[in-house]
């Protein structure tokens, strides 16, 4: 499968997976045809059985994605606005619910729909030349894939208000300060740092992986006796797998385990 601006590769073993938006004469920003790439990139990655983590990126060194293509947009009409932005909700929904690991590299600007890409990620590796921020509300416009919802659950609402209402960046390590990054490396170092936390999260159980990743996502959202339920129903998807066994029969013989994903 080809894509318009994405680029897609695979690790040796086909496990991990670096997603690649590539437009970097428009700093990766997000274009109608960008939405339906990241749409069909993350539907068929639900569908991935081979595919244990996923980096998501953007080429080059001066921005993740500068947020929505501004040119594209220029004079569009109110129809065209909303089909596309029906596109780009469809895609961050599916990115949200990747049903593995999503780390976001982050090089240069992570800006508006660029910052709340990274967002939807599960967490973020920045290059120390990061910047982050949703400067929505000086366009006149609102952070319309996630970032009103998702900044303030990881930053808590009192900052992430001020970020919005004013449209302020954050530099990587204020980023990291406010738990909306989880590692600051040297510039041009995040996509490394995230490839190599990524093969260590391929190399432990692909199903017990999904089933932590599950139980995080809705039963952060829940009350904590519905959250309590559902964590002993991932336990118990993971009880009876051909991994379970193994991991414990690799600790006995004192090798590393070989998952399998079944
Ligand atoms: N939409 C369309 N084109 C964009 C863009 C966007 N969001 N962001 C950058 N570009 C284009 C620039 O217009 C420029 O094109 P040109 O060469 O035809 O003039 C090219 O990408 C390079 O941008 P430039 O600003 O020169 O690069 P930079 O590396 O100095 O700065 C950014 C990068 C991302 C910090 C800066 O471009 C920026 O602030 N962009 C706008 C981000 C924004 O407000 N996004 C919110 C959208 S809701």
């Amino acid at each position: 499968m080809t894509y318009r601006h994405l680029l897609v590769a695979r690790s040796a073993d086909g496990h991990v997976v670096t997603v690649t938006i590539d437009r970097p004469e428009r700093r990766n920003a997000l274009n109608t045809a960008l939405g339906e790439d990241l749409l069909a990139c993350f539907e068929r990655l639900a569908r991935d059985a081979d595919a244990r983590v996923v980096v998501l990126t953007g080429a080059g060194d001066k921005a993740f994605c500068a947020g929505a293509d501004l040119k594209e947009r220029d004079g569009m009409t109110d129809e065209a606005w909303r089909a596309q932005h029906v596109v780009f909700e469809q895609a961050a929904l599916r990115i949200l619910r990747c049903p593995i690991p999503v780390i976001a590299a982050v090089e240069g600007a992570a800006l508006g729909g660029g910052c709340e890409l990274a967002l939807l990620a599960d967490f973020i590796v920045a290059g120390a030349t990061a910047v982050f921020g949703l400067p929505e509300t000086t366009l006149g416009i609102f952070p319309g894939i996630g970032g009103t919802q998702l900044l303030p659950r990881m930053v808590g609402a009192p900052l992430a208000k001020e970020l919005i209402f004013t449209g302020r960046r954050l530099a990587a390590d204020a980023a990291r300060e406010a738990g909306l990054v989880n590692h600051v490396v040297a510039a041009g170092q995040a996509r490394a740092t995230a490839t190599e936390i990524a093969a260590t999260i391929a190399g432990n159980g692909p199903i017990a992986v999904r089933q932590a990743k599950k139980a995080i996502a809705y039963g952060t959202e829940t009350d904590l006796e519905t959250a309590m339920v559902l964590a002993i129903e991932a336990y118990n998807a993971t009880v009876v797998t051909e991994d379970r066994l193994e991991g414990v029969r690799a600790f006995n013989e004192k090798r590393p385990p070989r998952f399998t994903g079944r």
